[in-house]
């Protein structure tokens, strides 16, 4: 029979038969407290913007790295101005103030240089959602988080994210929250 460890920071560490104690979530909203009950602590969530996701993460008992530029580009949501931007970080960082969230200003690629590799429980991905954006954060983050860990990303609707994922993974997530609109994917690390 195969058995199962997880292990959580260290010197807790408990076994099961099967893969996952708690079944696996089918909601963006359930995410946060299925991570929770497998015992993960610490994680980030890349691309923040009015921290709406983040909070429900945080609520669910999670610490998290929240990255963002909140930067006016050329190529991207050219509507928003620079002001617009300063505007919905300031709107983050009053929704999870109450958390143990910390707030980066960062491109993904720029903050993943200041976290080191296997110290993060899980990353969810959610910044830019051309190809080669989500192929690169999936790159960049998949290394930060520990073996055992979660990958995880929002959009998995879009053919854009699933051509990213397909370029770092050769099989299917173990998990899509079916039950949303814009679903989530999962990987374990
Ligand atoms: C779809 S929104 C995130 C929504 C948020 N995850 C939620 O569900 O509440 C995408 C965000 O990605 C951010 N973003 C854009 N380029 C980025 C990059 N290179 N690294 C990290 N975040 C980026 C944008 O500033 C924007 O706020």
């Amino acid at each position: 029979m195969i058995r199962y460890v997880q292990t959580c920071g260290g010197d807790k560490e408990t076994t099961s038969t099967t893969p996952f104690d708690v079944p696996l979530p089918l909601t963006r909203k359930d995410l946060g407290r299925w991570l929770k009950a497998q015992g993960y602590q610490r994680g980030a969530e890349v691309g923040v913007e009015q921290g709406k996701f983040a909070e429900v993460l945080c609520r669910a008992g999670l610490e998290l790295l929240c990255v963002d530029p909140w930067r006016a580009w050329p190529d991207y949501r050219t509507h928003l101005d620079q002001a617009e931007w300063d505007r919905l970080m300031a709107v983050a960082c009053e929704r999870l103030a109450p958390y143990p969230a910390k707030i980066v200003r960062a491109t993904s690629v720029e903050a993943a240089q200041d976290v080191p590799d296997d110290s993060l429980d899980f990353v969810y991905i959610d910044g830019k959602h051309d190809w080669e954006s989500v192929e690169l954060d999936i790159v960049v983050w998949r290394e930060k988080v520990r073996d055992g860990g979660m990958i995880c990303g929002h959009d998995w609707n879009l053919g854009s994210v699933k051509q990213g994922f397909y370029r770092v993974f050769t099989g299917p997530p173990l998990q899509v929250t079916v039950a949303d609109r814009s679903p989530s994917w999962m990987v374990r690390a």
